[in-house]
């Protein structure tokens, strides 16, 4: 069963008490979160490209995985095809995580919007991941497809007893005019517009039942406010980023230039030019209608996920002083957890769901391998 809302803030409430100092930062109790109404889970366990760290990231294995485990949420990253099918993919490019170079060599550097969904079929995106990761490789990956947002919504609905809600993303919005639209349109034809009835018998609203089984996210504030035009009530979070598109940085030096070798040294020393222009991304949130920030954060042991550190105890409380929540991206390991929950966030976007799961000390109800081998994987 997904964890009752009432049930993971006790769990959070136990952790604030453990966690020290600045965890006056989090409001002094879940009621007063804007999390409660809407039945966003506090904390919350965003599955980021599903169960990412153990199966291809955004294939159907990734999504069950996490759905299974009881992650409350499965993250995407939504694009057009070339026909107009609203499908799931992370890069702008398929090089990485397909096989598009050997299938369609002349166009391998094309956006993934320029094929359409049944050129998209054909593509195997699920060997990269045995390639990248021997240890975690599996002969089941082979041939995985990419999936369309329907085949998705098929994934959270397919467990009669864990119901993941959705966390969808408009990447690189831009490229496509009237995906807020047409988000819309799909996501209300399969009734994820409206509040499930709750089969829990509680007055507050469990993961998948409430407003929250939708959150919407973007780090551009123009399709913030076209999701907001779109679905007035689903809530919303503004991703936050420091450079071009995001907040003036407090210098400008590129990495090329900056004489450091790593690249999270590089951007863990990057912040926004000043509190006032972290406040004024606060300000561009609230006033487009997020009920939230996603900010990045820094990671102890650096890494291609770590980015400047904007989970500050101050940042956070700054946002809480505002009504909106933060769910901060993309944490895997308990350290970080701990460091991000310690600093106030209610929420935590993770590759590694059954680790993020356990550091809140919810059960899982199978191991990961069990849970893949349970799918047919
Ligand atoms: O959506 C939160 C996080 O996923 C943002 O980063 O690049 O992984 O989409 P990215
Ligand atoms: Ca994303």
């Amino acid at each position: 069963m997904p964890v009752p809302f009432a049930k993971s803030a006790l769990l959070l409430s136990l952790l604030l008490v453990m966690s020290g100092p600045h965890a006056a930062s989090t409001p002094a109790s879940p009621e007063a979160t804007p999390a409660y109404a809407q039945g966003i889970p506090l904390p919350a366990v965003i599955a980021h490209r599903g169960a990412s760290f153990d199966a291809p990231e955004s294939t159907a294995p990734a999504y069950m995985l996490a759905r299974d485990l009881g992650a409350d949420y499965l993250e995407m990253d939504l694009q057009r095809s070339k026909d107009g099918v609203l499908f799931a993919l992370h890069d702008n490019s398929l090089l990485r995580t397909t096989d598009v170079a050997k299938k369609f060599p002349e166009r391998k550097n094309s956006p993934a919007s320029a094929f359409t969904l049944a050129e998209l079929k054909t593509l195997d995106a699920g060997s990269w991941f045995n390639q990248a990761y021997p240890e975690r490789a599996r002969p089941s990956y082979v041939g995985l497809q990419i999936l369309t947002l329907d085949e998705i919504i098929d994934i959270a609905q397919g467990n009669p007893q864990l119901k993941p809600g959705l966390y969808i993303e408009t990447k690189e919005p831009q490229q496509f005019p009237g995906l807020e639209h047409d988000l819309k349109n799909q996501l209300s034809a399969r009734g994820w517009l409206k509040p499930a009835a709750s089969t829990s018998g509680n007055a507050q609203p469990q993961t998948g039942e409430g407003k929250g089984r939708v959150m919407l996210q973007t780090f551009d504030k123009n399709s913030l406010a076209l999701l907001q035009q779109e679905m007035p009530d689903t809530p919303k979070i503004l991703l936050l980023w420091v450079g071009e598109g995001g907040m003036a940085p407090d210098n400008t030096v590129s990495f090329a230039n900056s004489g450091e070798k790593d690249k999270a040294a590089y951007y863990a020393r990057q912040q926004p030019k000043d509190k006032a222009e972290f406040i004024r991304w606060l300000d561009i949130a609230k006033s487009n209608g997020a009920i939230g920030t996603g900010p990045s954060a820094a990671l102890a042991h650096g890494g291609d996920q770590s980015y400047f550190d904007l989970i500050k105890p101050w940042m956070n409380k700054a946002t809480h002083d505002r009504g909106l929540l933060v769910h901060v991206y993309t944490l895997d390991q308990a350290v970080d957890f701990k460091a991000a929950m310690n600093a106030g966030v209610d929420g935590i976007f993770t590759n590694r769901a059954s680790e993020l799961l356990s550091f809140y000390q919810r059960p899982l109800p199978r191991s990961v391998n069990q849970l893949l081998e349970q799918n047919g994987y």
